[in-house]
């Protein structure tokens, strides 16, 4: 009997762009132009025949029509191959998979979306789902850091981010470069510039592991509960699909039951950090 689970979709990639000298972008659309039908913060089971499958972040809205974006940077053998693809290949696609972010629980309240480096990628796509849905929801706040000037994501769409009047966006780099006049110093330094009622905030933050405990100990001095901090954790995963313990983490799996997470529920886990 065939499991409906692993089943496996094509997408068309009907456009790729080099967003960074690692990172590019790719726009998929699954075949018969059926929807992918995900919320920010799911992922999906990537196949480039011939080298792999691995699981990536959703980068686009759901409010999108049609297609779905990924940012994938390229580390190793199935997103190398993936990088050589163009447009008009084919891949596979399982999902959307796992616990994405709470809409139903953000709506109404304020947000402090906090990416760092690639986690943009799946907060970008929170973050398009709040700007087409701009009224379900109170202030918005978006920090985003980064290395260096060069390894800024999604640069054209950060620039129209900034004009928004009903945002507060501040980005940061590690290192700054002559012509940068931004802000330079760790995605820790920006937290104190903002205004924000803890209570009514809930934080999105998506980064390197080794950013979580800093930024999570700056909120918690600023007040803000612990089941308001929502994180993504990345895993080494095979099936996607809470089956093969490849990301169990004691008695959760990362596929399954995150990657989202509140802090509450995993702050006993020492190997999540
Ligand atoms: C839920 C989830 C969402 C993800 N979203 C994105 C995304 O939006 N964009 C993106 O570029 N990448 C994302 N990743 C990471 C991506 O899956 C890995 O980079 C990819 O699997 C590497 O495969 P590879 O064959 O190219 O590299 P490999 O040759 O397998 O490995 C290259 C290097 O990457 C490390 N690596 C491999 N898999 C992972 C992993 N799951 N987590 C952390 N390090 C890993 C290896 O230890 C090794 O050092 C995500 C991972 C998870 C679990
Ligand atoms: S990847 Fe198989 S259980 Fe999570």
């Amino acid at each position: 009997m065939k499991d409906s689970a692993y089943s496996i979709k094509k997408g068309k990639i009907l456009s790729t762009k080099q967003m960074t000298e690692n990172e590019k972008l790719f726009e998929i659309a699954l075949e018969g132009g059926e929807r992918l039908d995900h919320e920010p913060g799911q992922f999906v089971m990537v196949s480039v025949f011939g080298a792999g499958e691995i699981p990536i972040s959703v980068s686009s809205s759901p409010t999108n029509n049609g297609s779905f974006d990924i940012c994938v940077r390229a580390a190793g053998k199935v997103t190398n191959a993936l990088h050589k693809l163009e447009a008009g290949d084919v891949i596979g696609i399982r999902g959307p998979y796992g616990k994405g972010f709470p809409l139903r629980m953000l709506e109404g309240n304020d947000l402090l979306i906090i990416a760092c480096g690639l986690g943009l990628a799946p907060l970008r796509s929170l973050v398009k789902y709040v700007f087409d849905n701009r009224r379900d929801f109170g202030n918005v706040h978006i920090l985003f850091g980064c290395r260096s000037p060069g390894n800024m994501l999604f640069l054209d769409e950060i620039k129209d981010w900034k004009k928004r009047k009903d945002v507060y966006f501040e980005c940061t780099v590690d290192c700054g470069t002559p012509d940068w006049a931004g802000h330079v110093g760790l995605i820790t330094t920006l937290i104190p510039g903002v205004q924000f009622e803890p209570e009514r905030t809930f934080v999105a933050l998506v980064g390197p592991p080794a950013v979580y405990m800093p930024v999570i100990k700056e909120l918690l001095s600023r007040n803000v509960p612990e089941r308001h901090i929502l994180i993504s954790l990345e895993r080494h995963m095979k099936c996607g699909v809470g089956r093969c313990g490849h990301c169990q983490i004691q008695n959760l799996y990362c596929c399954r039951d995150g990657p989202v997470f509140n802090y509450e529920e995993i702050k006993h886990l020492k190997e999540a950090f």
